[in-house]
Parts: C-alpha cells; sequence; structure tokens
C-alpha cells in the first residue's frame, strides 16, 4: 500500500541509479522504470509494469531520469566580477593564485544581502542545471568577520560548507604570512567552525606550502571539521601527499600528477575531484582522468564555481568537457558526477538511487545519460526533483 503523499514517476525510458544491484553494468540502469517517492525518500524502483498505485502519477514518456548531480566543489560567497582577467587570460596572459585578491576585495565590501543574493542567484542556476546538492567555500573574506559571515551566509543555503581561510595570504599579511596561518589556526578558526563542516587549504605555488597546509588541516580537525585540499592545479607539489595524510575526504584539482600521487590516492579513502571548468577558463591542461580511473583512483567531478578560474554552474558541461577532453566515458563522467560528489562528500544518502535514498532526480529531453556529453552546451535538463527529506551528514 502506497503512503500518503506518494509520487509514482512512471514512464521512465532509462533511469541510472548507480546502484549495479538494482540494474545492469556499473550505473545500475534499468529500461522502462518507475520510481516511488514517499516524503521526499525513495520507496520503491522497478520495472513500469509492476509499481503499484500512488497519490500522484508523472508520465516521463521515455525520458532518461539520473541522480541528481553532487557539487562537491565551488565557491559561491563573493562579490565583483572578473570577466576582464579572463579575457586578458584568453588573450595569453597566464592564471595566478594572486587574482583572488581582488575578489577579496569586492567581497569584504559587500553587504550580507548582496552576498546572499549573488549565492541565492548561482543556487538557482545550479538547481536548474540538475544539481541537488552542492558545496560551497569561504575564502573570499580572509578577515575574522568577513570569513565568519560568509560562512554563516553559506550555512542558510547548504549543509556542506567549508572553512577555507587559507586561500591566499591577504594584502596585509604579505609580509608576514605566518602571522596569517596563526590567524587561520586560532580566532578564525574559532569563529568559522561552528558554521562549517569541512576545512580546506589552498596547497600551491603563491598560496600555501605542505608544513602550512598541514598545520592549518590538523587544527580545524581538532575543532572537529574534516579536511579536503586544494592540491596540485598550478604545479606538481605535495598537495596530495598532505591530503592523503590528513586522510582528507578529497584532493581537488589534481591537474598537475605523478605516478606516486595515483598510487597514494588509489590506496587512500580521498577523492580526486577533478574541476575541468578550471582548465578550461585557465587555458591549461587538463587532469588525466583516465590514468586515474586506470590506476584505481575513485573520480568526482565538480564544477568549481567562482569568479577567477571557473565562472560556470553547469555539471552538464564539466560532463561534456571530460569526457571530450580528460577521456572519461560517459558512463564514468555521470557516475563521477553523481556518486563520485556523494564519495568526496562522504554522503551515503545521495548520488545513488535505490530504496530509503533522498529522491533527488533528473529527468532529462533524451533518451539515455549519453546525451549529456554528446550534445555539448544544448540544455537537456527536463525536470528537477529535489529531496524535502533532511539531509544524511554524519561527520
Ligand atoms: O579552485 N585554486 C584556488 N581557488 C579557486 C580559484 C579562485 C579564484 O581565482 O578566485 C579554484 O580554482
Ligand atoms: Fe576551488
Amino acid at each position: 500500500m502506497p503512503s500518503t503523499g506518494s509520487k509514482a514517476l512512471v514512464g521512465i525510458g532509462a533511469l541510472v541509479t548507480n546502484d549495479p544491484t538494482v540494474g545492469t553494468g556499473p550505473l545500475g540502469i534499468l529500461r522502462d522504470a518507475a520510481v516511488v517517492v514517499t516524503d521526499g525518500l525513495i520507496e520503491w524502483i522497478g520495472p513500469g509494469d509492476q509499481c503499484g498505485d500512488a497519490d500522484d502519477r508523472i508520465d516521463l514518456a521515455g525520458r532518461a531520469m539520473i541522480p541528481g548531480f553532487v557539487d562537491s566543489h565551488a565557491h559561491l560567497l563573493f562579490a565583483g566580477d572578473r570577466s576582464e582577467e579572463f579575457a586578458a587570460r584568453m588573450a595569453g596572459r597566464g592564471y595566478e593564485a594572486g587574482g583572488i585578491r581582488s575578489t577579496v576585495a569586492a567581497t569584504r565590501a559587500a553587504s550580507d544581502d548582496e552576498l546572499r543574493a549573488g549565492l541565492n542567484r548561482l543556487a538557482g542556476e545550479l538547481l536548474a542545471s540538475g544539481v541537488t546538492t552542492f558545496e560551497t567555500k569561504s575564502g573570499y573574506g580572509l578577515t575574522v568577520a568577513d570569513e565568519e559571515r560568509t560562512l554563516r551566509l553559506a550555512a542558510e543555503a547548504t549543509e556542506e560548507t567549508t572553512y577555507l581561510g587559507a586561500h591566499v595570504v591577504p594584502e596585509e599579511f604579505a609580509d608576514d604570512p605566518d602571522a596569517y596561518v596563526a590567524l587561520v589556526t586560532g580566532e578564525m578558526l574559532a569563529a568559522c567552525a561552528p558554521h562549517a563542516r569541512w576545512i580546506d587549504v589552498f596547497c600551491d605555488r603563491g598560496a600555501f606550502d605542505a608544513d602550512q597546509a598541514r598545520e592549518i588541516l590538523r587544527a580545524g580537525m581538532d575543532r572537529g571539521l574534516t579536511p579536503r585540499v586544494h592540491a596540485n592545479q598550478l604545479q606538481h607539489g605535495d598537495g596530495i601527499r598532505v591530503a592523503v595524510e590528513s586522510q582528507a575526504a578529497s584532493a581537488d584539482h589534481c591537474t598537475h600528477t605523478t605516478d606516486d600521487d595515483l598510487e597514494l590516492l588509489a590506496g587512500s579513502t580521498t577523492v580526486a575531484t577533478l574541476l575541468p571548468g578550471a582548465e578550461f577558463s585557465t587555458r591549461s591542461p587538463y587532469p588525466d582522468a583516465r590514468r586515474m580511473i586506470d590506476a584505481g583512483v575513485t573520480v568526482a567531478l565538480a564544477t568549481d564555481c567562482n569568479p577567477g578560474s571557473s565562472f560556470t554552474t553547469s555539471m552538464p558541461f564539466c560532463i561534456a568537457v571530460a569526457v571530450r577532453e580528460m577521456r572519461m566515458t560517459p558512463d564514468e563522467a555521470l557516475w563521477a558526477a553523481t556518486a563520485g560528489g556523494a564519495a568526496a562528500l562522504r554522503r551515503d544518502d545521495i548520488g545513488m538511487l535505490s530504496p530509503g535514498k533522498r529522491a533527488d532526480l533528473v529527468s532529462l529531453d533524451a533518451p539515455s545519460h549519453v546525451h549529456l556529453a554528446y550534445r555539448p552546451g544544448v540544455n537537456i535538463i527536463d525536470r528537477v526533483w529535489r529531496s524535502s527529506a533532511s539531509p544524511r551528514v554524519t561527520s
């Protein structure tokens, strides 16, 4: 007997569940499927002709359906515009971490309402592109008050909030970076930890070195935050090693990697989160996803939405680029943008469709998920259902 308020989604041509016990192949694909949703959770999944009654019935008319995308890496709390910097890059200039400081100045000058409006606009774009869970970071305030308020605003929109006081050393500390690390690990962390689930550090050229990164992550862990690391984006360095040593949930970017890095990742619980929007918008070489997957590394895809290196909210765009430029198969890219993102956020209630999971669902104006890469630049998102149930966040 279906419960009150149940909804049956029927006529699904091809349903990606990401659960190989529910359907065929690694994506667990079910053809001619139906899903019954009750109280925001999946109650039943199976062949359409076995679907019972529900209070509401929606016919997908043969469309494909996938789990909602999980965007595990974004920077949505900022003000200002860097389109001129992008234009200069496209005319030949390189990308440097220092560009972050211009967004810091604009963010500090913005009111809470301006920052909230910007966040809500981008959150709306994410939802329209099929993202049903997103993470977002601080990192454009870099004072105690501005980091605290950006995280407080972030927490109004998502439970996946990350303290990134260690984005770059702000101008006023340029002569004394150690004093800034002391602030990040001291007073700023104390103010921010109540609003954050994660701690992140940009461990790269022009930002923080490995020792500083270790110290920052350790301080965050002591306050109950779980690490994630911006690693190996601008050059090869120790970021991935630091992430794995710290048992970080994720090492993000991983643009420059050696076989040793891949071995470290493959032997760890750290997910490699690849951000093709950043390589696209900085005209950089793409990470070698093929080599990573073949080495046994768990890979996630995320937007990295931010005003400097990747101003996109489109997961379908990231999937298309990952398939075309990073030699991921369409199946691997879809998995990475859903179940991979969930793994990078250590969530078992999202990224997969089976009874008891959140009913975060996206229907496509296409007969299969392959069209996400096959039809680049075309909006094939039909409808997005975001679960009304409370997220299950454990750490
Ligand atoms: O993930 N790498 C560091 N942070 C952002 C870029 C921030 C910016 O340029 O404003 C990133 O790409
Ligand atoms: Fe980032």
